[in-house]
């Protein structure tokens, strides 16, 4: 039987076996759910067997486990070594959700669940394409299976894991579904990827919270220094104002950003989407250039003094907040965070404490349009879509492709099946039949183009 037919009369239970995964609650961020996690690295080890994977194991580390299976068809041959995630983002506000998040259900030609597109759904695409070419006798590369469960909280644990194994993960090329493209009729590959500089800050002042009235006008506000000190982090032009900030950021090429300006983008119909009246950001540069070749910085949470039902008067001690920093080829993930912190502390004024604390960081990654893997990933795409796919810097960040190339010497194919629209780490996440489909008839086209250019 020929690929597409073996998908066509399976396509039930495609969607059945992915719907199985997508009903644990493998959320890495909530220890709460470490039981449900571990649940969903055996499911994943089971379904990986069940393709026909072999010496499927799973690998303990300090945190949740790694799922590793392998196919070794012929040492000759060379091998693909897959990457994904099984952990998903919380999904609280629950609330917010049409459908329970753990109860995948199709709407719209959608799947909705928590992790349908980020990443169970990508991830599972190339499970049921290793079975497709198994059952149709048309794997034409060794592949390797590295499916790890921390990706959504820093993968702090795969680098010592990635050491600790480079033979057992020696590869040809790593293949990874966990991007998106341009649209459904515009197929694009991510060649770039930005890097994260993730910090917590705390403002301290009095030491307990006070009476607004008593004290207020004379102690220092912890909330309103610490948001004026964030407003100070931008300026007028959304420029960042950190010393140091841009020096090592790459100069993107005029003839790269003419090829940037070419990308079909309705800056009108992305307004509507988020039903917000402009957009907003660096001066000079465009939307897509805002998200794919500049840095940023982002509060992703502020909390501090009273926030409960109707009004408490109070001068708080305490304010937090969360800042990520999306970083650029050439820039560290470690230089940045010494920059933000020794300029968060220097503009501190007297009468508050600061404190920085680092979470996890990852660097920026770009990859060459040249190489034979993304040329057998332009050459599947195109054998499936009819089209050739245009070249995109993703904005999001997988910290860990930095570190497999830095630890493994081996280059990643940013080959994603979502799109920016599927609400990933948002309520009512959704992965589209047609994607999902697309994924698994193309991923085996990678592979025959991968071997076919090896030679
Ligand atoms: N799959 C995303 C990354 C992504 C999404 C890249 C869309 C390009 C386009 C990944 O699961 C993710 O969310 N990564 C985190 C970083 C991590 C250290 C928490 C991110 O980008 O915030
Ligand atoms: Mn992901
Ligand atoms: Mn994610």
């Amino acid at each position: 039987m020929d690929q597409a037919s073996f998908i066509t009369q399976n396509k039930e239970r495609f969607l059945q076996e992915l719907f199985e995964l997508l009903r644990i609650p493998s959320i890495s961020a909530d220890p709460k759910f470490a039981g449900d996690t571990r649940r969903c690295a055996e499911a994943v080890a089971d379904a990986l067997r069940a393709a026909g994977a072999d010496n499927v194991v799973l690998e303990e580390t300090a945190g949740n486990p790694i799922v590793y299976g392998e196919k070794i068809i012929d040492p000759a041959l060379p091998t693909v070594l897959v990457y994904g995630h099984y952990d998903v983002q919380p999904s609280v506000p629950d609330e917010l959700w049409d459908s329970p998040p753990f109860e995948p259900t199709i709407r719209n030609e959608k799947i909705y669940a928590r992790g349908s597109c980020d990443d169970k759904g990508q991830m599972f695409m190339h499970v049921k394409a290793l079975e497709t070419m198994l059952q149709t006798g048309t794997l034409t590369c060794n592949a390797k299976f590295m499916i790890e469960g921390e990706e959504e909280v820093g993968s702090s644990n795969l680098g010592d894991y990635c050491r600790a194994n480079r033979a057992k993960l020696s590869a040809d090329v790593i293949l990874i579904s966990d991007t998106a493209m341009i649209a459904n009729d515009t197929p694009s590959l991510d060649v770039g990827l930005r890097g994260l500089c993730y910090v917590e800050v705390e403002v301290t002042g009095p030491n307990i919270d006070l009476h607004s009235g008593v004290y207020g006008g004379a102690v220092a506000n912890p909330i309103n220094v610490l948001s004026t000190m964030i407003a100070s982090l931008h300026d007028e032009n959304r420029h960042i104002t950190i010393p140091g900030f841009y020096d090592d950021v790459e100069t993107v090429s005029d003839e790269d950003r003419k090829a940037m300006s070419a990308i079909p983008f309705d800056e009108n119909e992305y307004k509507k989407q988020l039903n917000i009246d402009a957009v907003m950001g660096e001066k000079g540069y465009t939307t897509i250039e805002r998200t794919g070749i500049r840095p940023t910085l982002d509060v992703n949470g502020i909390w501090g003094g009273y926030t409960g039902e109707g009004a408490k008067t109070v001068l708080p001690s305490r304010a937090n907040a969360k800042i990520s920093m999306r970083l650029v080829p050439n820039q560290s993930s470690a230089k940045i965070t010494e920059l933000f912190t020794r300029h968060f502390e220097s503009i501190a004024p007297a009468g508050v404490r600061v404190k920085v604390t680092p979470h996890h960081g990852g660097e920026p990654v770009v990859t060459p349009t040249s190489s034979i893997a993304y040329q057998a990933a332009a050459a599947a795409m195109r054998d499936t879509f009819g089209k050739d796919p245009i070249p995109t810097r993703g904005g999001g960040s997988i910290p860990i492709v930095a570190l497999f190339e830095k630890e493994l010497g081996t280059k990643t194919v940013l080959m994603g099946f979502g799109l920016d629209t599927d609400a990933i780490h948002s309520p009512n996440e959704h992965y589209g039949l047609f994607n999902y489909y697309k994924g698994i008839e193309t991923i085996p086209h990678f592979y025959r183009h991968f071997a076919r250019l090896h030679q």
